[in-house]
């Protein structure tokens, strides 16, 4: 079986895109990288040199000089990679309901995407990748051999964070999530830049009502077929 070079995987917030492509990379021996990495990663950094993410110019700067680094996991403690700036594991700090409220605020910034899509490239064009985020399938790799556009209801995809901060012992309040989520749908998919929408040729993928191991087995069918 032939498969394709780069397999592009977007969709919104909580869908399970991250799950899909670590999963997905791992049963056919591809990289995984998830981009929403890079953009968590410029917002951190901006929120410790400034304290805030709303001076475009300053953070745009910031975001094409910051060294982001994300490598093979050294820790077993739930993370898929280590993600370090400037040399500093910040893995988890990336993760933060700070982090969240303000991530959509930067990604909308032109300078911030053309930097981060330079990035992506570079990781990308290697092959034998699978890339997950937002406009990997319309801007990022518009030439992918495979294009899956993940959904979910936003209830069901809050309903599914909500699990996940509980399975790790912390406290969550669901409609706080939910609210956190149709808010970041909003942003990600109203931005005049890059978008969140689906590729013209992406094959919509909808997860409602389906385990993680079906829709790995639906994306599985995807690559052979591609
Ligand atoms: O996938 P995530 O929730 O970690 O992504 C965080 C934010 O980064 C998301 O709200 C939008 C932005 N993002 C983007 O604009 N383009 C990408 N390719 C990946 C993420």
């Amino acid at each position: 079986m032939v498969k394709p070079s780069i397999i592009a995987i977007d969709g919104p917030a909580a869908s399970g895109k991250s799950t899909l492509g670590e999963r997905l990379a791992q049963r056919i021996g591809y990289l995984y990288f998830d981009t929403g990495i890079l953009y968590r990663a410029v917002t951190l950094a901006a929120l410790q040199k400034f304290g805030r993410v709303d001076q475009e110019e300053e953070v745009s700067i910031l975001s094409e000089v910051v060294n982001i680094d994300v490598r093979p996991p050294s820790l077993a403690d739930g993370r898929n990679a280590d993600v370090c700036i400037d040399g500093v594991d910040v893995t988890w700090d990336i993760r933060t309901p700070e982090v969240d409220a303000n991530v959509s605020q930067i990604s909308a910034y032109p300078r911030v995407r053309r930097a981060m899509t330079l990035q992506q490239r570079r990781i990308g064009q290697r092959g034998g990748v699978v890339m997950v985020g937002r406009d990997i399938g319309t801007v990022v790799f518009p030439e992918a051999g495979l294009k899956i556009y993940l959904i979910a209801t936003v209830e069901e995809r809050a309903r599914r964070r909500f699990h996940e901060i509980t399975a790790r012992g912390d406290t969550a309040d669901f409609k706080r999530i939910l609210a956190a989520l149709r808010k970041r749908d909003a942003y990600d998919s109203g931005r005049k830049l890059a978008p969140l929408k689906p590729a013209e040729d992406a094959i919509i993928l909808d997860s409602e009502g389906l385990s993680i191991d079906q829709v790995v087995e639906r994306a599985l069918e995807l690559v052979e077929k591609a």
